[in-house]
């Protein structure tokens, strides 16, 4: 590995050799429910149709038992192989600050994941990881140690700490100048905010980020893989259609230039007028 940063180099060896065991280096602190929530489905299934084997239970209890578990297995290998909820993604817009050099604001960073993809694939960059560490946080990643001690140490795992500076603030009122930033990242962040916070914090992007700077928008999107593994669970982000947040990033100054959906997500590349 070239990266400047020894200890991310034996991260992403492991990454590369043991595909399975890739991210335990990380605890990005997501509830268990999200990563092995179906197991004890697939657990149970399998116990009743063992049983249902035994007692010889009718062949409509047997194919209703069977549905459930291949449903729940199938849902499993989806959240662990596709979502990969604890893993760091892959950038999904390529052509996010290509150039690469530069300072990046990412609203919203939680315990690092959105950091972490980041830093990972634009390796001449330094990032500022803001976030409030309040309920939210709690909510999300529940009690614990300090929440910015467990944004380092996970920092620390890619071996990308000494490149960014942790920030506890408000997204929607950024404590940064006009123009401080190259490119500006948000991951499943801004969709926990009300219509006028979302609004307060386009606005807020747009004065902090350069004239022709990249904003990458990661929200919580229901495509098909999210819906087959978790259903109505994933609610995140209200009603509130593509649309709706491309009109938002237009009136923010913004002008959208790429739109997609990876797993559980939609995103929007866009950049400063
Ligand atoms: C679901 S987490 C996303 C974390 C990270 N970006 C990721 O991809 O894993 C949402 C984060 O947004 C933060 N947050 C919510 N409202 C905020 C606000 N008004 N200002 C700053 N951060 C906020 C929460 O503290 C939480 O860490």
């Amino acid at each position: 590995m070239n990266g400047p940063f020894r200890q991310g180099s034996t991260a992403m060896a492991q990454d590369e050799w043991m595909p399975v065991f890739a991210n335990l280096q990380f605890n990005f602190g997501y509830p268990w429910w999200l990563s092995y929530g179906q197991l004890p489905l697939v657990l149970i299934a399998a116990a009743f149709l063992a049983l249902g084997y035994w007692r010889k239970w009718s062949k409509r209890a047997m194919v209703v038992w069977a549905i459930v578990l291949v449903w729940s297995a199938g849902a499993l290998l989806v959240t662990r192989f596709v979502l990969d909820i604890n893993g760091v993604p892959a950038l999904p817009a390529e052509s996010f600050f290509r150039s690469g050099t530069g300072r990046v604001l990412d609203l919203g960073a939680g315990t690092g994941r959105s950091s972490i993809m980041v830093l990972k694939a634009r390796p001449q960059s330094t990032l500022v990881a803001l976030d409030l560490f309040g309920s939210s946080f709690d909510e999300h990643f529940g009690p614990g140690e300090s929440p910015q001690e467990r944004l380092l140490q996970n920092l620390k795992a890619a071996g990308v700490a000494q490149r960014v500076t942790i920030q506890t603030a408000d997204m929607r009122k950024i404590p940064f100048d006009a123009g401080s930033f190259d490119a500006v990242v948000s991951a499943y962040a801004v969709d926990h905010l009300d219509g006028q916070g979302i609004r307060q914090t386009m606005a807020e992007t747009a004065r902090v980020i350069k004239p022709g700077g990249d904003f990458l928008l990661i929200l919580i999107g229901k495509e098909p893989w999210g819906i087959f593994a978790f259903g109505p669970l994933l609610m995140h982000g209200g009603p509130r259609p593509p649309a709706w947040w491309s009109a938002r990033l237009e009136e923010a100054g913004f002008q959208v230039l790429e739109q997609g959906t990876r797993p559980v997500t939609v995103y929007f590349l866009a950049r400063r007028r």
